[in-house]
């Protein structure tokens, strides 16, 4: 097994893991460690790497199984890689982007929860980042169901929310999404994680429509109370981007952001997805699992 070392991030979320060459296959010994550490830490660092896309596909293949990419539009420079990589970026050519996600701020979301089978992991790495700003921010949700209030946590329990999500979209409309053009599908509030069995919070401010079988204004009361609490300093860690810098996050127990960056410099990153089953709904409360992270 490789001599790896795992050093946390922050006291909310996340571990960087050194001492690796992502371009070398990994044993199975350094495989099992390095998933341990994804499922302690829920979001895992690799700086200072030196990744073609088929290194990232060849690392990923060996965590999961890759999954198609989300998103209705792929650009010519994406489908150029695979059917199964997005380009975030607002590097434009002829006038149009070269990828997905272009400007600015993003509003907290996990990737692809209005599918029956949300994807388990996003690795994404960053080949330019601009000089300031495009931070990602992560969101621990573990943290954020096991600190909620007692009374909110019996209210939820049980219940499913609407998840859905216009492609275009990097701020939720004022409203709900048109579910007749947009995907959508029914998840669990509380899921319980397959590998970890802790309990996390499966709502975002940019892709949760409604809290199913409650009236609508006790709904929206409801999910910005959650987005607020998501959103607390102390469950989040803001990632400033470096080139050579693979980021692998779960999707099934952490939501993300992105903060604005200058509009006249380069961004491009380069996402894999993880396939996953469909996610479990956790029991009742109290959920208050003892953690590591
Ligand atoms: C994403 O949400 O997948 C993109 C995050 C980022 O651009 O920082």
């Amino acid at each position: 097994m490789a001599n790896i070392e795992i050093i946390p991030l922050s006291d909310a979320i996340g571990a960087e893991i050194r001492g690796l060459d992502l371009r070398v296959p990994l044993d199975a010994a350094t495989v099992s460690a390095v998933e341990q550490a994804w499922y302690d830490h829920v979001i895992i660092l690799f700086r200072d790497q030196d990744l073609s896309y088929d290194h990232q596909k060849a690392f990923a293949s060996q965590l999961g199984e890759i999954a198609a990419r989300g998103g209705d539009s792929a650009t010519a420079q994406e489908k150029s890689l695979s059917e199964n990589v997005m380009l975030v970026s607002n590097i434009r050519e002829n006038g149009k982007p070269i990828g997905t996600l272009p400007d600015g701020e993003m509003m907290f979301h996990s990737d692809t929860p209005y599918m029956d089978n949300p994807r388990k992991a996003t690795l994404l790495y960053a080949i330019e980042v601009p000089s300031e700003g495009g931070d990602t921010l992560f969101s621990n949700s573990y943290k954020v169901a096991e600190t909620l209030p007692e009374e909110i946590k019996h209210r939820l329990a049980g219940r499913k929310a609407m998840q859905v999500y216009d492609y275009a979209a990097q701020f939720k409309p004022d409203g709900s999404y048109d579910r007749s053009v947009h995907p959508h599908c029914a998840q669990p509030i509380f899921r319980k994680h397959p590998e970890t069995g802790r309990t996390s919070l499966f709502v975002s401010e940019l892709m949760t429509d409604e809290i199913i079988g409650l009236p609508e204004d006790e709904s929206r009361d409801l999910l910005n109370f959650l987005f607020e609490h998501q959103r607390r300093d102390e469950f989040v860690y803001a990632h400033a981007w470096r080139p050579g810098d693979l980021l692998m996050w779960d999707n099934r127990c952490s939501v993300h952001a992105r903060t604005d960056f200058p509009s006249d410099q380069r961004r491009l990153l380069r996402r894999l997805t993880l396939y996953d089953e469909h996610p479990v709904m956790m029991g009742e409360p109290p959920y208050r699992e003892a953690a590591a992270q």
